[in-house]
């Protein structure tokens, strides 16, 4: 068995398997192209100004950058994009919405920390595996902080390792985003992504904003 394939099979198989340091996956941007275009569709806005903070290369925010929306970047590591910032210390405030893809070990953690940092009524948008629907202790969060959707995507999504998305092409998680908004009490919405992406969305428009080698729609 070729080397590349066996070891994206290692992955499929178990995750953890060789975990990225500090728990780096990069979003293939095609993801929040997904996500942008089924908000849009369902009349869901979001505010122009948004943190992804927990940046990495910026794959997310440069899809975000692209789209128009003044976006603050930080990640605890220097990744080349954005500041140097760790999101879970201190006391956060931020006139905007938040959007990332946390690392899932951390995630309840990002969780706490976006609302915290929140103004009432705004945002919170987190990429995460499907599973974080599910567990005793979560149930407590979620009748406290019910999230206003989880968006379903109706195709499996890319994360891969150091932002190599030929390398590792398993898709083998299940991703949605929960988007919370602050204040919000009531009943959760599921909805569904759709499939494809319609043609108008697929950059680059702005190459030289997206900036990505790897990230090509697949
Ligand atoms: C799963 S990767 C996602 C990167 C990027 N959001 C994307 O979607 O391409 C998670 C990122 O969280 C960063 N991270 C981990 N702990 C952090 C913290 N406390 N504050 C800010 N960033 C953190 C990691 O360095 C890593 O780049």
């Amino acid at each position: 068995m070729k080397k590349e394939m066996k070891s994206s099979l290692m992955l499929a198989v178990n995750p953890n398997s060789k975990r990225q340091k500090e728990d780096f996956y990069a979003t293939n941007p095609k993801a929040l192209l997904l996500l942008l275009e089924s908000l849009k569709e369902d009349g869901i806005i979001i505010n122009k100004n948004i943190w992804e903070c927990a940046c990495g290369e910026g794959h997310l925010s440069k899809v975000l950058i692209n789209k128009g929306y003044n976006v603050k970047s930080s990640d605890i590591f220097n990744r080349g994009f954005g500041d140097v910032f760790d999101f879970l210390k201190g006391k956060n405030v931020y006139e905007g919405d938040i959007l990332t893809n946390p690392p899932f070990i951390l995630a309840e953690d990002f969780f706490k920390k976006g609302i915290e940092t929140l103004k009432k009524g705004n945002k919170l948008l987190l990429f995460l595996k499907v599973q974080f629907l599910e567990s005793e202790t979560r149930y407590k969060l979620f009748k406290k902080y019910p999230p206003k959707y989880v968006y379903l995507y109706s195709s499996r999504q890319q994360c891969s390792m150091d932002g190599d998305f030929k390398k590792y092409k398993a898709l083998t998680q299940f991703y949605t985003w929960f988007i919370w908004e602050k204040g919000y009490i009531g009943e959760t919405l599921l909805r569904w992504i759709k499939p494809k992406l319609k043609q108008e969305s697929i950059f680059p428009p702005k190459p030289e904003v997206m900036g990505i080698q790897n990230a090509k729609l697949i």
